[in-house]
């Protein structure tokens, strides 16, 4: 068993060599050179931080990637570091490698990305949501990642918040059900998958003002209640690791917490994994909470409050011989260095990485691929927020009714627009690198219905985009978000960027019929878009294949399905779903907000809470056929729970029972 080997293997380390098993490096410190183009891997560095000093892991990050930046040069790079590893010591420890996958394999260019969490919620479907992270976790390990920085368990109750998309939204149960499944799919072998990191614990995403790292309070009934059930779920579905809150929760740095570390993440609620730090957090603990007056005070606090792997210090040789010589001091207890190393040697021996420390390079490509499953992914997310009705009939779908369309708005065509944070930098690819994606341009192209034309503007001129309008039957006007990653889009005003706004406030002059797609990862502030827009597709950061789900729903190839995950505010300083939020704060919409092109009717809803059954008749009383999720409520009121999901595709006039999922307690 894995005790046994863990047990057997530590007795044979030296006090430095179990150090090293506490530390994280970055990738860029094994690399000679600067920059994405330039990389490789610098002998030198590897014989200091990985042979001398036995750094037991590496991370991705920094913009950092092998040069051609392919999955087999992944496989091949993360390959040589395993073989370094391997042959730098007696004992051969092969490396954790980690990534931030946190929608595919964001690293590699070519990867199919997968809608950002906070689409995939919008299906209110777990059984999609393994799935996805099945595929994303076979992509990352086939390229040699074993260690995934996700999923994002934090509960997504401030837009303002810059990583609100990477949350599966504001309803507990959802969340919960969602951040389970992710753990399961990536975690569906231990051989081909990759362990799961739920993060950030806790409290991350509560941030004053929603400002990414800013202070957070919450009350212990909000904690228990809201923010801790993720979490809970995520280890009941046997997530290996979890990654701490970089910011201070009710005053208190999390990183040198032993009351949350270690009382409520071990004591109560028995978690037996790996706990890491967040980037260079320790050294924080000294520089911005200011709660250590030196590194090794910082390394000192952290370990002892429960922390067993530091995530990319500065110096990543240096915070293994710290922790060395906080042993040899005393200062620090063997047993809880026995402890933390042990955690992560039964990790790797979980992993398989001591049979099949290497990934065959040949193969990668093929896993990194999988755009049918980012297609159904992107489908089912698509949400119909409005659909007025024109000449007599709802504006969508599009059909020969309005034979000229005007396609506005660059970010109808810019890949990233739909990709969102972390694929644009950071761990993913930089800027002046192009990315391969269907936009949602290319998507309408592909479908243009017999006797419909197509055009576009990117509406940066206003006149020539008049010219253009009036010779349009309607204008679908694309709207898009400024792609950032962590602490690159925090959003107090929830706007729109400047461009699309001067063309949105100009759009009703055209005088002609506006479809708005919003490709955003959050509730923008839409009170100049709704009433400039007939139609409102919220097609959220849609992956790959978002160009076509959103063509889908236009043409109407695809009757939209997709449920907000979140109550949309009516503006930016009155949000419904903050911690504390006044209660009975109106929304634009609500949660589970989503239209259809024909209509549902729901019967005989029968709950048995005790059983943890729930059960529904469902008719499409409509003329089209389409897919209706079900959202099953125990109670009545604003204290009503969401206790249950279904899913169910029918035809016109068909009705069917459908037994729903029960969602966590
Ligand atoms: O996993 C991330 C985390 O969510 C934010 N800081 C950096 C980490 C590693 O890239």
């Amino acid at each position: 068993p894995t005790e046994t080997r863990v047990q057997d293997l530590l007795s044979r380390m030296s006090l430095e060599e179990k150090a090293g098993q506490l530390v994280q490096t970055n990738l860029t410190r094994l690399m000679a050179g600067n920059g994405y183009t330039r990389g490789h891997l610098d002998p030198a560095q590897l014989s200091a931080v990985l042979g001398q000093a036995h750094v037991g892991s590496v991370l991705s990050g920094g913009g950092f990637a092998p040069v051609p930046n392919t999955p087999a040069a992944w496989a091949e790079m993360t390959n040589a570091l395993q073989r370094y590893a391997l042959d730098s010591t007696p004992l051969r420890i092969p490396l954790l490698y980690g990534a931030d996958g946190v929608h595919g394999h964001n690293n590699v260019l070519g990867a199919t990305l997968f809608p950002h969490n906070i689409g995939l919620a919008a299906s209110f479907d777990p059984a999609l949501t393994l799935k996805v992270a099945a595929s994303a976790g076979a992509a990352l390990r086939a390229t040699g990642v074993n260690w995934n920085f996700a999923p994002d368990a934090d509960m997504g109750l401030d837009p303002r918040w810059g990583r609100f998309y990477e949350t599966f939204g504001e309803d507990p149960h959802l969340v919960s059900a969602l951040v389970a499944a992710q753990v399961r799919g990536f975690q569906a072998s231990p051989l081909t998958g990759v362990a799961a990191t739920v993060k950030h614990f806790i409290g991350y995403g509560q941030a004053a003002d929603g400002r990414d790292r800013a202070p957070a309070t919450a009350s212990e009934p909000a904690i228990d209640n809201v923010l801790l059930p993720p979490f809970q779920a995520a280890f009941q579905a046997g997530a290996a690791s979890v990654m701490v809150n970089s910011g201070a929760l009710n005053g208190q740095a999390v990183h040198a917490s032993g009351d949350l570390l270690t009382g409520l993440l071990r004591r109560e609620l028995g978690f037996g994994g790996v706990t890491i730090s967040d980037w260079d957090d320790v050294a924080r603990l000294k520089t911005v909470h200011q709660v250590a007056v030196s590194d090794e005070d910082a390394v000192q606090q952290a370990v002892l409050a429960g922390i067993d792997v530091m995530m990319v210090p500065t110096e990543a040789a240096a915070y293994s011989a710290t922790v060395s010589q906080l042993v040899r001091s005393g200062k620090l207890p063997m047993s809880r260095l026995d402890e933390a190393a042990s955690r992560v040697l039964a990790l790797k021996f979980r992993l398989g990485l001591f049979e099949r420390p290497f990934v065959d390079p040949a193969q990668a490509a093929a896993r990194v691929v999988d755009r049918e499953l980012a297609y159904q992914a992107a489908g089912a997310s698509m949400t119909l927020l409005k659909n007025a009705a024109v000449g007599g009939l709802p504006l969508l779908p599009l059909s020969v009714r309005t034979p000229r369309v005007l396609v506005v708005g660059p970010a109808a065509r810019d890949p990233r627009a739909q990709l969102g944070g972390w694929s644009v930098d950071w761990q993913g690819v930089p800027p002046e690198i192009e990315v391969d994606a269907v936009t949602v341009l290319a998507g309408l192209k592909a479908q243009v219905p017999r006797g419909v034309t197509l055009a576009y503007q990117d509406g940066s001129d206003l006149t020539e985009l008049q010219q253009a309008a009036r010779s349009a039957d309607v204008i679908v006007s694309v709207l898009g978000e400024k792609p950032g990653a962590e602490g690159q889009a925090d959003s107090p005003a929830l706007a729109l960027n400047d461009q699309d706004l001067k063309r949105v406030q100009n759009l009703r002059r055209f005088g002609k019929p506006v479809v708005t797609v919003l490709l955003a990862g959050r509730p923008l502030d839409l009170r100049t878009v709704l009433p400039a827009s007939d139609a409102l597709l919220m097609a959220y950061l849609p992956g790959s294949e978002g160009g076509r789900a959103v063509a889908d729903a236009v043409w109407g190839s695809r009757n939209p399905s997709g449920r907000l995950p979140f109550r949309w505010p009516t503006r930016p300083d009155a949000l419904p779903a903050v911690l504390g939020a006044a209660p009975n704060l109106p929304s634009l919409f609500p949660f589970g907000a989503g239209l259809s092109y024909t209509q549902f009717a729901e019967q005989d809803l029968r709950i048995d809470p005790v059983a943890r059954t729930a059960q529904v008749t469902v008719s499409n009383t409509g003329s089209r056929a389409g897919q209706h999720v079900v959202l099953a409520y125990d109670g009545a009121g604003p204290s009503r729970q969401l206790v249950a999901v279904g899913k169910v595709r029918l035809a016109a006039g068909e009705r069917q029972t459908v037994r729903l999922v029960w969602l966590n307690p």
